[in-house]
């Protein structure tokens, strides 16, 4: 077992989707569906045993963004919907038929792939239109969309079984982009009615939407970070207080030694002690996910439960603690991410105390874990 590991806290996901579920409800109308967001391994966290714990906590559909990531959930014997968030290459055509798995359109090109391994099967294909209302990443343009529905319409294996978008800062839920993109959406929906389609499910919200913009919460909400108890961004971390952290990240010290005053830590021997100092190695680095640039923007970890800062560059699998006045031995526990309660005290780091720290968002620190780190699951209390 090495000496470095994630654990992820599968009631905590539970927990999460119930969170967001009360608010939807609040709404007063027909709640939105939740789908969870299990992409990039589940943000990290694994994607079948979070797809599992979401679906076991009421979510009715998954969103991946790529084939293989659907693939691989079919394979490990999920059978609930899964979306592709994204238009996949052509050559991938036939695996999203053979897998049941819902694609994401929105080029003719895209549409033909499609519908040449659709035809000829037992029932059409639904696929979910996406427009790009604003955010000029992915999607139809407002103008093509009739056209896109309509080549769905007529084609011999595929139906329109949705529309999507996606907004560009639902984290800033002020900011007068969200509006201007949802009425374009609507206007997008009526033309398409004004055609003769009917998409039978509409969708808008991301996880900061869902917990910020009621008009963007239309039959389903793509409920990602939220469900892993981080919040979208800062400026709506109101909202977030009642979401906990699905992940930890934690070690075990490796090496304890004294190091003299004037004596230099790590490559470079940036960090000089003034002092004496007990410094402890922790077996985790960089090729993690662990940034090496943690160091010098004051990245700390805990020691029996207690702050103690990393001293000198985080290097590829191991990094460095100065231990102050803590009793340290080999075998120790160190917590990078998450909670710990120690002889020391108690207290926790999180994924984006990292975030703001490294000029970054929550999502690339969980989604930085490398494959090295085991994920365990962290047995319910
Ligand atoms: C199209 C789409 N929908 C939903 C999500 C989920 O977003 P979040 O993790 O902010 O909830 C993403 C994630 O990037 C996405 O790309």
């Amino acid at each position: 077992m090495r000496w470095a590991w994630a654990e992820v806290d599968l009631a905590a996901i539970a927990h999460n989707i119930e969170v967001v579920r009360r608010t939807l409800v609040s709404d007063g109308t027909t709640p939105a569906a939740v789908w969870a967001v299990v992409k990039a391994d589940g943000y990290g966290h694994g994607a079948v045993s979070v797809a599992r714990a979401a679906l076991d906590a009421g979510a009715v559909g998954l969103c991946v963004a790529l084939t293989q990531e659907g693939v691989a959930l079919r394979d490990a014997g999920v059978s609930a919907p899964i979306l592709v968030l994204s238009e996949q290459p052509a050559e991938d055509a036939a695996a999203i038929v053979a897998h049941a798995l819902i694609p994401t359109v929105y080029t003719p090109a895209g549409i033909t792939a499609l519908d040449g391994a659709a035809r000829g099967g037992a029932a059409r294909v639904g696929v979910h239109l996406k427009v790009d209302t604003g955010m000029h990443r992915a999607g139809a343009q407002p103008a093509e969309a009739v056209a896109a529905a309509d080549a769905i319409a007529g084609s011999a294996g595929l139906h329109l079984a949705g529309v999507f978008t996606h907004l560009a800062v639902a984290d800033e839920p002020g900011a007068p982009s969200n509006t201007l993109q949802l009425d374009r959406f609507d206007e997008v929906l009526a033309a398409l009615r004004a055609a003769g389609h009917e998409p039978p499910v509409v969708h808008a919200a991301n996880s900061a939407a869902t917990l910020t913009l009621p008009a963007a919460r239309r039959d389903l909400v793509r409920l990602g970070i939220a469900m892993y108890g981080i919040e979208p961004g800062p400026e709506i971390s109101r909202v977030c207080g009642e979401l906990r952290p699905a992940l930890s990240l934690h070690a075990r010290v490796s090496l304890v030694k004294t190091v003299s005053a004037g004596e230099g830590v790590s490559y470079g021997l940036r960090h000089v002690f003034e002092r004496e100092a007990v410094v402890a190695t922790v077996p985790i680095g960089y090729a993690d996910g662990v940034p090496r640039r943690l160091f010098g923007n004051g990245g700390e970890v805990l020691l029996h439960g207690r702050r103690v800062p990393i001293v000198g560059v985080v290097t590829m699998d191991q990094l460095m603690i100065d231990c102050g006045d803590l009793q340290v031995a080999v075998g120790d526990e160190v917590v990078l991410i998450g909670a710990q309660r120690g002889s020391a005290g108690s207290d926790a780091i999180t994924a984006e105390e990292w975030a703001a720290r490294l000029g970054t968002i929550g999502y690339e620190v969980v989604c930085g874990i490398s494959k090295r780190i085991d994920r365990r699951l962290r047995p319910t209390s």
